[in-house]
């Protein structure tokens, strides 16, 4: 949930700290902080919400020292105050954490109360690591004997009074990655982001790792050990350091709607084009599966929601989509022959990677579906599926939800194909539809320019409705899911058929219902749920194709049409999200809200 950095052998430190907290920001922005080691002394920055507060802080008071700490944080334990910013330091540790310590409270109970200076789960392992080095212990003896204590998941970077040249890192449950720069600098941090335009090459610490960085050197130990194991150093491509800049566009989130033409191409290549057609998938689990559960958080899990209806038609494969949070504690049914599906952006969201590890200890065959290749999600399943959008900075998902509704598609083609309920030729069909998408996207978003002008309808809007049927009903609630996100008014997306039984109640003459209406073999039943709204005065703003509009008439009179391409129906939840996507943007453009780093929330939620 937060991000944390780490430099050894940068003169001017703190800068190059900030410039590394700035690349993960998206991952929290409720406070940030630094912290240095120069001539024995920590010397320490911290600063309430973004952290632009701390830039103002540090340029006017500069911390001394080539070795440091920083951490931009999305609060859990304790609010977003400077006292529970990290870093947190005792008298010979200073560390940043991202995680939690879930046995902090019974720690914590373990010391004197005055030594803690605030509220988060994170300050105990100061303490523990504190204690140790008291009694004499050199600081790597003193890991050894803190980690076997703490229960939850972590990332930390710490700095030690009695090992003034070292960096270490530890990580289990929570990101770590080591960058490796020019002129003996090294970095860690909890992504690559941080650091891709100074490292010519990054590690990705394993579950366990522990590292130390000194005088250009990195030495990793697995499971507090101190055996140096080895892990591989893999090349930095030129174009991530390229991504972490808005180009042209006001937001992250307006540029990464209008990639989507390209991203989607770029994961139809490795997934439709013919002769790569999901050339990795083994035959067996899929095949012969009597189910699929379908787990993750968020946007992903709507995509997950729009596959049940592809799987289930296409393929005839029974599918259970769950909330990740509540997967686990529901007790699923999983019958020994079913496979399991984990979709997640960033391969890192605690929930979904918690369902992922409870899945497999049932020994279920575990598939992931990431936008990050080198995640946890992406390393501890059987088989992995990938999407290509490039990095995510905007905290809203939309390129990653796009590109991973076209790795779904295209997984179930295949498996319909496996299992015999399509033919070969029905799959070439779904392939060539597929592999017209990218055009097809890019005709939508030329609709950005009227949903701009509709944008000043939602200024004092309190609540908006979004409907529709079979599998745009979940694009109606990813729909909701953005507006509501970026810009803070309520909105819930609904099946259209079930407005009757309950929403119908709060349609008035000011609430929006936006109606997702392709013209397709629902079309008919979805407008005569757009009658009852219209009959009670609702405003009408209905997504459709030319047939739509025709198939309109004298009703289309009464309400805001908007035409997109016209899609075949497999294919109309991809099409159907770009204007939902542009529709939340803009109705935030208009408002003003931060849209990039939307309140309260955070791009990568790593606690459960
Ligand atoms: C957070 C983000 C959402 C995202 C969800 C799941 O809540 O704000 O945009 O959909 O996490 O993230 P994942 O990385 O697992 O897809």
């Amino acid at each position: 949930m937060c991000g944390i950095v780490g430099i050894n052998g940068a003169p001017d430190v703190c800068f190059d700290l900030l410039a590394g907290l700035k690349r993960l920001e998206y991952r929290g922005y409720d406070s940030a902080g630094v912290a240095t080691l120069f001539n024995k002394e920590f010397h320490r920055q911290r600063a309430e919400g973004k952290l632009i507060n701390l830039e103002r802080i540090v340029k006017e008071h500069p911390l001394p020292g080539i070795i440091g700490i920083g951490h931009t944080r999305w609060a859990t334990h304790g609010g977003p105050t400077t006292s529970n910013a990290h870093p947190h330091q005792g008298q010979y540790v200073a560390l940043v954490h991202n995680g939690i310590i879930e046995n902090h409270r019974e720690l914590r109970a373990g010391f004197d109360q005055t030594l803690f200076q605030s509220e988060t789960d994170s300050e105990v392992v100061v303490h523990l690591l504190d204690a140790y080095i008291k009694k004499g212990y050199d600081h790597a003896a003193a890991i050894q004997a803190t980690l076997p204590q703490l229960k939850g998941s972590y990332a930390l970077a710490v700095l030690f009074k009695n090992a003034p040249d070292t960096l270490v890192g530890i990580c289990r449950g929570s990101p770590l990655v080591i960058g490796h720069g020019k002129e003996g600098r090294l970095f860690l941090a909890s992504d690559i982001f941080a650091f891709a335009d100074y490292c010519e090459s990054v590690t990705y610490l394993e579950e366990g790792d522990w590292t130390e960085l000194k005088n250009g050197t990195v030495t990793i130990y697995s499971h507090g050990s101190t055996h140096p194991v080895t892990r591989p150093s893999l090349p930095i491509s030129a174009d991530i350091a390229s991504q972490a800049t808005k180009g042209l566009y006001r937001h992250f989130m307006l540029k990464e709607i209008m990639e989507q033409p390209e991203v989607l191409q770029n994961t139809l290549e490795k997934y439709a084009h013919s002769e790569a057609w999901l050339t990795k998938m083994p035959t067996n689990p899929w095949k012969k599966a009597s189910g699929l559960s379908i787990v993750a958080c968020g946007t992903s899990f709507y995509a997950g929601c729009v596959a049940k209806y592809w799987f289930e038609e296409i393929a005839r494969l029974p599918v259970a989509v769950d909330i990740a949070s509540e997967y686990r504690y529901r007790h699923p049914a999983l019958p020994a022959d079913s496979c399991a599906l984990f979709i997640s952006q960033s391969g890192e969201t605690a929930d979904t990677l918690a369902a992922a590890r409870f899945t497999k200890q049932k020994k279920i065959y575990c598939a992931s579906l990431v936008n990050v290749a080198e995640s946890s999600l992406a390393r501890e399943v059987d088989q992995v599926f990938q999407t290509y959008a490039g990095f995510e900075i905007g905290v809203a998902s939309t390129k990653t939800f796009t590109t991973q509704l076209i790795v779904l598609a295209a997984l179930t083609a295949e498996v319909a194909l496996l299992r015999g309920e399509i033919s070969a030729e029905e799959r070439a069909t779904l392939q060539k539809d597929l592999l017209m998408l990218p055009r097809l996207v890019e005709e939508t978003l030329k609709i950005q320019g009227s949903l701009q002008r509709l944008a000043p309808q939602f200024e004092r809007v309190k609540a908006a409705l979004y409907l529709g049927r079979g599998a745009l009903y979940p694009v109606a609630l990813e729909g909701a899911l953005k507006l509501k996100e970026i810009s803070y008014i309520h909105a819930e997306g609904y099946a259209a058929g079930e407005l009757k039984h309950g929403p119908i109640a709060l349609i008035d003459d000011k609430i929006p219902v936006v109606v997702l209406a392709p013209h397709d073999v629902l079309f008919e039943k979805i407008l005569s749920n757009v009658q009852e709204v219209l009959a009670r005065k609702g405003q009408v703003i209905l997504f459709t194709d030319n047939d739509g509009a025709r198939a309109l008439n004298t009703l289309a009179e009464g309400m805001q049409v908007c035409i997109l391409p016209k899609v075949c129906s497999f294919l109309a939840p991809i099409v159907y999200t770009v204007p939902m996507q542009l529709l939340a943007y803009h109705v935030a453009a208009f408002k003003g809200t931060d849209i990039d780093q939307p309140r309260n929330l955070a791009k990568s939620v790593t606690v459960e």
